[in-house]
């Protein structure tokens, strides 16, 4: 019964290959997300003394700032496995009844853009989170009839970058909410100290903060950054990733004081050329710069909102000031 395509490991990519390597393992090595630590630890704790499972979790935040990882920290910190799966993924009611089964008492499910599921699917979670059971209809059309399965009792940890976008019901449904933060400059300089430090690379302070500073708040550029400079280091130096080489690398690699790419600049410079300066919905925005309404929502969005170059209101993006003055143009 169980198909084993929906129950993702995940594709080892290269980025990928690399997050296993250096994502930590426990809560202690997790970096930052103070408030959001201090939660899951009293949660998990609780549970372990109480011996029931902990309540299910939500995720929510933008890309790359650690949602997965605290995932599988919450299934280490429990002493249990996880299995995965993500929203898209589960196209079938059976896929989800089939990984509902699998799962051992305890066990952490983890189900990655969860806001992505379909709605009559989602349908199928809610006596599974509640009561632990499974409703499903067997037999064919005329002759069907409803059976209740027992499962064992789990958790469920949901990722979202779009808490939006969830269905009431679900989210109710999570005792647990947690919004993942943009990390400090400070936050984001230990954990490229700490992936040097497990890849065997040896960085300067001061090289470490300039990636940091360029990291748009995220842990997943930070490494992503720090492993092209470090490819930098080993041709054009002696392997040691310091300042000067760190400044030449991102540069090339166009990345700017403040850590913008190019995406970044568009998505500014169409605001301020082409519409004026805003106010301009997301939509004709996507359209000027080729990008989808999702991707300019999700992942360029909030980090220009944080840091104060674009504002939303309620006739659409406007690009502030400071936008302006970073791009060096002069407001008309
Ligand atoms: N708090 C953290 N401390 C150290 N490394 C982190 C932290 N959060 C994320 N990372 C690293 O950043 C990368 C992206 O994290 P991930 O959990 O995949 O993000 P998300 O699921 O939110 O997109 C991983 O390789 C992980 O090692
Ligand atoms: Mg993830």
């Amino acid at each position: 019964m169980q198909d084993e395509s929906v129950v993702t490991n995940y594709h080892l990519e290269d980025d990928q290959l690399m997050d296993n390597t250096i994502r930590p393992e426990s809560i202690d090595e997790y970096i930052g997300q103070e408030d959001v630590k201090e939660n899951i630890r009293v949660f998990v704790e609780a549970a372990k003394m109480r011996n029931e499972p902990l309540d299910h979790v939500l995720l929510y935040g933008p890309p790359g700032l650690g949602k997965t990882t605290l995932a599988f920290i919450i299934a280490h910190e429990l002493g249990t496995n996880i299995k995965t799966a993500s929203g898209p993924s589960i196209e079938k009611s059976g896929d989800l009844a089939a990984i509902l089964s699998s799962l051992e008492p305890g066990d952490v499910l983890f189900i990655d853009e969860i806001h992505r599921m379909p709605r009559y699917i989602e349908e199928i979670l809610y006596p599974a989170m509640e009561d632990f059971s499974l409703d499903i209809i067997v037999g064919s059309e005329g002759n069907s009839r409803n059976i209740k399965i027992d499962l064992p009792p789990f958790t469920l940890v949901g990722a979202t970058t779009r808490a939006g976008d969830l269905s009431a019901p679900l989210r109710d449904r999570f005792g647990i909410t947690s919004k993942l933060q943009f990390y400090t400059v400070s936050e984001l300089t230990d954990i490229i100290k700490r992936t040097a430090r497990v890849l065997g690379v040896e960085i300067d302070n001061s090289a470490a903060i300039e990636l940091a500073k360029r990291s748009r708040g995220t842990p997943r550029i930070a490494n992503r950054l720090f492993k092209r400079v470090r490819d930098f280091a080993l041709v054009k130096g002696n392997g040691k990733v310091d300042l000067a080489i760190t400044e030449e690398a991102l540069e090339r690699l166009k990345v700017d004081k403040m850590g913008l790419d190019n995406t970044d600049h568009e998505l500014l410079l169409a605001i301020i050329e082409k519409f004026n300066g805003g106010p301009v919905g997301v939509e004709a925005l996507s359209s000027s710069i080729g990008e989808e309404v999702t991707t300019i929502e999700d992942v360029y969005e909030p980090y220009l909102l944080q840091t104060g170059l674009l504002k939303r209101t309620s006739r659409g993006r406007i690009a502030t000031d400071k936008a302006y003055e970073i791009l060096g143009i002069e407001k008309q």
